[in-house]
């Protein structure tokens, strides 16, 4: 049973050992669970400290397996892709399905556009006209006062890109925001919007106040913050071939038929949001371990792409295929911010070598990289789905986590794999085959 747990006051400031000691004494097994983070923890003290320095209250590190799928040829160039995930099944997927096409041309990509987006959130109890006669001037001096935040990133070729007004007030009386975009390069951006979009805050408190007449609560700042939304900021990545050249893929089914069932599949989920989330959730099986391994932010990701992929006012598939005179071509379109300089990316070990593997790249190629996992993943799926059914391979490679979990020794494993060639895998069969392992060795 475990102790009751008190409020606690100051649990930031303990050091590292004493919160674990906190934590492992409201456990009825204090010394193991001390172990248990004690073993966790990285054996060389100056990697432990930058990594406990990245979150707050840190006790020990969770592991990840990171992981390489190889033959990924993206835009003629070939990759061996890192991957952070535990579901086993992903790498095998995105592997297989990066090999195939990789004879084929690999996957293309293409950048669409690359604009990030803030906003400064604000109730006007003032005469609208102030607003919008005056706004080309404000606008002039929201951009030359942040000349100094911005000034870096414009060497890079970046900064802000322009401010309009919109109205909400339909919605909610004053409503309003100045709605800023933004081009941050190689770095996702989100310190340099959230700061321009502060300073715009006090500059536009300043201009209201300059203005004749001002009310005491004409204008009322609620928040600065970037969105994560970023349609603008878009990746096309596509794979094609002759259908002809599916033929035997799965073997024993023509390309004809293996495009119809696929292209079937595809057309299920850009109209059933139930399958759509389902179907858009393996694509981001390879694009968030890749955005894990570049040390990117995949609740960013995800966010962005569930959105995007609502926009037409339901919920649809992010990929598409189209079956033209004879040519099979599948694409994947979806807005993607990410970044290769700042935050985790100079800081994390792994993820300065999941960079140094990808030749480092631009922020645009990482896109495209990213995107071609996610195509990939999805290719993998569908074309399980729509011939031998997804659990063939699922519980091939999951029967080694249920060995593993039923103390399956070494020397046991060689006859239960063999059994599973062509048996369905599940925890009950895995047991019985095991009984009979055992039961015929103390025969
Ligand atoms: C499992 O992680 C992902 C799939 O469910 C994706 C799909 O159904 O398309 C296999």
């Amino acid at each position: 049973m475990n102790k009751p747990i008190d409020r606690v006051e100051g649990f930031s400031k303990l050091s590292q050992i004493e919160k674990r000691q906190h934590v492992a004494d409201v456990l009825d097994n204090p010394n193991e669970v001390l172990e248990l983070l004690a073993g966790f923890a990285h054996q060389n003290p100056e990697i432990q400290e930058l990594l406990s320095e990245f979150s707050e209250n840190t006790l020990t590190n969770f592991p990840l397996p990171y992981c390489i799928s190889p033959n990924f040829k993206i835009d003629g160039k070939n990759y061996l892709v890192p991957m952070v995930i535990e579901e086993s099944s992903v790498v095998a997927a995105a592997s297989n399905a990066a090999k195939f096409w990789f004879d084929k041309g690999g996957f293309r990509t293409e950048i669409i556009n690359t604009e990030k987006v803030g906003q400064v959130h604000f109730i006007w109890r003032d005469d609208l006209y102030k607003l919008h006669n005056n706004f080309d001037a404000l606008k002039q001096q929201l951009i030359a006062g942040t000349m100094d935040i911005t000034e870096n990133m414009r060497n890079r070729g970046g900064g802000i890109l322009d401010i309009v007004l919109k109205d909400f007030s339909h919605e909610e009386p004053g409503l309003m925001q100045l709605f800023a975009t933004f081009e941050t390069v190689d770095s996702m951006g989100a310190n340099f919007i959230n700061s321009c979009l502060e300073r715009f805050a006090s500059i536009f408190k300043d201009w209201y106040n300059q203005l004749d007449h001002p009310k005491d609560d004409g204008l009322e700042v609620v928040m600065c913050i970037l969105s994560n939304l970023t349609p603008n900021c878009m990746v096309k990545c596509w794979v094609e071939c002759d259908i002809a050249d599916l033929d035997n893929y799965v073997p024993g089914t023509s390309g004809e038929d293996f495009a119809r069932r696929f292209r079937t599949a595809v057309r299920i989920a850009q109209v059933d949001p139930f399958r759509a989330t389902t179907h858009n959730k393996g694509i981001y099986n390879g694009i968030d371990a890749v955005v894990l391994a570049s040390g990117n932010d995949f609740r960013a990701v995800e966010a962005c792409g569930h959105a995007f992929a609502s926009m037409s006012g339901q919920y649809r598939s992010l990929t598409d295929v189209q079956i033209d005179h004879g040519r099979f071509v599948f694409t994947l379109h979806l807005p993607l911010a990410l970044g290769v300089v700042g935050g985790l990316t100079n800081l994390h070990p792994l993820v300065k070598l999941t960079n140094k593997l990808l030749g480092n790249p631009s922020a645009q190629q990482l896109m495209g990289i990213a995107a071609a996992a996610g195509l990939a993943n999805n290719f993998g799926a569908v074309k399980s789905l729509v011939t031998t059914g997804i659990q063939r391979g699922h519980m091939k490679m999951h029967l080694f986590n249920i060995m593993k979990q039923l103390g399956v020794e070494k020397h046991e494993q060689a006859p239960i794999i063999e059994y599973f060639k062509d048996h369905v895998v599940s925890v009950s069969e895995v047991r019985k085959c095991l009984e009979l392992i055992r039961d015929k060795a103390q025969a």
